[in-house]
């Protein structure tokens, strides 16, 4: 069992990567092989709008979203973590999530398996916000799902926290990490 983890936000050691680290170490105490990618470290082009792959269905830009590319191939579990911002997912994220047009195409147009393998795979995504609108989460929810929808990635839950703003902060919360724990064994068993 492979999981990747693709980590969002900005900040090392912040809060989403926080709650990442110990999704990946739940999967991992059950013995799933785990990778975790740093979006911020990479270089991802943001889509160009080329139509490059519509023929193809292989994205002609050739940055790190080709490793990323692989990296969701052969993962049996995705999760994706994210803070909101400006009511979304980071630019890091939507980037990368924009890249996977090429994979819509070969879903939609191609008519193939969009990672390659009609094996099933599900996603879990991880999110934080600073303030605690009762909407807060509605938007980045949409992209993700939509996503997972397109992947033929099956959703498989997500762990949201409002009211979370200061690096850190969420390692004061009284069960975040260890939600964030189970939420990753569970993820694999089954
Ligand atoms: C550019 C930017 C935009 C943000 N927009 C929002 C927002 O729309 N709503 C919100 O609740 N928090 C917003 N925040 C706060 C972050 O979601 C919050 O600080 C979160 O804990 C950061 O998580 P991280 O440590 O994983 O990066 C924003 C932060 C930044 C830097």
């Amino acid at each position: 069992m492979r999981v990747v983890g693709i980590a969002g936000s900005p900040r090392r050691g912040g809060n989403t990567d926080l709650l990442l680290g110990e999704v990946m170490r739940g999967a991992a105490s059950r013995r799933a092989k785990v990778k975790t990618i740093i979006l911020n470290d990479l270089e991802i082009t943001p889509c160009q709008h080329c139509d490059g792959c519509l023929k193809t269905g292989r994205c002609k830009v050739e940055d790190d979203m080709q490793m990323v590319y692989s990296d969701l191939r052969q993962a049996d579990r995705v999760v994706l973590a994210s803070p909101i911002q400006f009511m979304g997912v980071t630019a890091q994220m939507k980037a990368m999530i924009d890249r996977c047009q090429a994979l819509w195409v070969r879903k939609y147009i191609l008519n193939l398996p969009p990672l390659g393998s009609k094996l099933e795979k599900k996603g879990l995504f991880i999110s934080v916000g600073g303030r605690r609108l009762a909407d807060l989460f509605e938007p980045a929810l949409v992209t993700v799902k939509t996503l997972f929808r397109i992947l033929d990635i099956t959703y498989a839950g997500e762990l949201l926290f409002p009211g979370v703003d200061e690096k850190g902060a969420i390692a004061k919360h009284p069960d975040a990490l260890r939600q964030a724990f189970l939420a990753g064994q569970k993820l694999v068993e089954g």
